[in-house]
Parts: structure tokens; C-alpha cells; sequence
């Protein structure tokens, strides 16, 4: 909302968008199926109107939709707001289209913290304690947004990284089945539907992205797309870098700062 490509869009019109929108999209979702709606937070004259919460209350009108999580995205980079705490996250809300619904947990363990913990009590007291295919990554998810550096730039201003949607493609998605993203903008979704190997339905009112978005998604059928992968760590600079060393008049936490 808000962005140069969407208009002036305000609550209310993203609300009205939605309650014409979301029926079709129901409709179209296979029983068993998933939606996936992601949104962050409007902020109007420094309030901030929380997106989500607004999709939520239309998709109630659906009894057969479930919410299953409220995902938070998390990211490093944004704007450093001065008025109030700098927003580092934007939240995927997950719905299911019924109960007997498909969740591959085992397609998207990560590993464990402590993968050598074991059992302090109990019939298994002694034995390691953790699953060894790897641990439900939860829902919050750390994963770099799309900034200047990202291998995945392209000039769209708002692209999801791909690794957002391919945990989802992985968890929810049959091998061979459909992936839908009405507002495809450059592609993301379709190329880790093809990383996949998911059919993909993609649409997008501009011209310019949806053609950036069809090189994506060719280049993903080759084998050749940039894309960040989904396992990479989050980079953590060494304290060696040049960009890390604290300038000397920079403040730092003592121990006594903390302690008072
Ligand atoms: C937040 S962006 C999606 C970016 C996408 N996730 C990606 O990674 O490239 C939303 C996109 O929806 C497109 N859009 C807005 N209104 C639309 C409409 N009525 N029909 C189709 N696309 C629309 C915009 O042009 C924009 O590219």
C-alpha cells in the first residue's frame, strides 16, 4: 500500500480490494490446499494500521479456512525510524482450506541449536533429545530482505526473497501441484515454485515487472537464476572487518551500563 506502483491506496480501499478479491481466491484454492497472504504494516502520519488483521477479518466470512500460523518475517535492514521502534518485520498469515490439510514439516527442518542435548529424565533419560532430520523452524523466520546487495535485486522496489516462499512451496505444496500468486510482481514466488518443481500461476498489472518476471522463472527452469539459497545463514560480520570496528567515539554497553 502506498508504494509508487500501487496509487494512492488507502485502509479502506485495501479492505474493499479484499473482500472482492479473497472470495475468488478461496474459490480457486483446492480443498486441502493452502493460502499463504502476506502483508506488513500501513503507516499513516506515523500510526501504524496492521495489515494482517485487517485480511484476517475478511477471511472469517470463510468457515472452511483455517488459520494455522501467523508467521513473522524478520529482517535486518529498513528505515531508522526516530518516533518510534525501526520495523523489522512483516507477517505471512497461513491458511488451510480444511482440516486434512498437507504440511510436510520433515520437507523444511532446520538444525537444531543443541544437537547433542539429551534426555534428563524419564524413560529416554540419557538419550539424545532432538529429532535427527532436524528441528520445525518455528514461525519466525529470519530470512535477508531484498536490498541493494541481494543477489536477487531486480528493480521491482518490494520483491520477496525467494527463500520466503520456498519453505512455504516445500511445506505446502505437493510435488506437481499449483502455486498461485496473483500479484507476482517480479517473480519470486514462480521461481521457487520451478526450484520445486511446482506448476506456477502467476499474475501482475505492470508490464515491465511481469516480463523481468518471466526471464526469473525461465532462468529457474535452467538451472541458472540467481537466488539466495533457503539453508544460508544470516551473515554475521567478523569482528576483523573493517565495516564491524567500532569507531572509537562510537557508545558501547559496559557492564556497568547495565547493571546501573
Ligand atoms: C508487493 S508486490 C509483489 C512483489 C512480489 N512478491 C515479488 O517478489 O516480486 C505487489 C505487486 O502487485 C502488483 N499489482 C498491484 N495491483 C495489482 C492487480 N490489481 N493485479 C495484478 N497485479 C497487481 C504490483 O504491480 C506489484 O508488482
Amino acid at each position: 500500500m502506498g508504494k509508487e506502483y500501487e496509487g494512492n491506496n488507502e485502509v479502506e480501499s485495501f479492505v474493499d480490494a479484499h473482500l472482492a478479491m479473497l472470495p475468488e481466491i478461496v474459490r480457486v484454492t483446492a480443498p486441502g490446499g493452502s493460502i499463504c497472504w502476506q502483508v506488513g504494516n500501513y503507516v499513516r502520519k506515523n500510526e501504524v494500521i496492521p495489515l494482517d488483521y485487517l485480511v484476517y477479518d475478511v477471511m472469517r466470512a470463510f468457515p472452511d479456512m483455517k488459520l494455522r500460523n501467523r508467521i513473522v518475517w524478520m529482517f535486518g535492514h529498513g528505515l531508522h525510524c526516530q518516533t518510534r521502534f525501526s520495523g523489522r518485520h512483516e507477517t505471512i498469515l497461513w491458511f488451510t482450506k480444511g482440516d486434512d490439510y498437507l504440511f510436510d514439516l520433515d520437507a523444511v527442518r532446520v538444525r537444531q541449536k543443541y544437537p547433542g542435548k539429551r534426555s534428563s529424565k524419564g524413560p529416554n533419560k540419557g538419550e539424545l533429545s532432538g529429532n535427527p532430520k532436524g528441528k520445525n523452524p518455528s514461525d519466525i523466520w529470519d530470512i535477508p530482505n531484498v536490498k541493494a546487495n541481494h543477489i536477487e535485486k531486480t528493480e521491482h522496489p518490494c520483491q520477496f526473497p525467494v527463500a520466503l516462499v520456498q519453505r512455504l512451496v516445500k511445506a505446502l505444496c505437493p510435488v506437481d501441484g499449483i502455486l498461485l500468486d496473483p500479484y507476482c510482481g517480479v517473480g519470486s514466488s514462480g521461481v521457487a515454485a520451478m526450484l520445486e518443481k511446482r506448476r506456477f500461476l502467476g499474475g501482475e498489472l505492470s508490464e515491465k515487472y511481469a516480463d523481468v518476471a518471466k526471464d526469473r522463472i525461465t532462468e529457474a527452469v535452467s538451472g541458472i537464476a540467481r537466488v539466495r539459497p533457503l539453508d544460508m545463514p544470516v551473515y554475521e560480520p567478523s569482528p576483523n572487518e573493517k565495516v564491524a570496528k567500532r569507531p572509537d567515539h562510537f557508545w558501547q554497553q559496559t557492564t556497568d551500563d547495565i547493571l546501573g
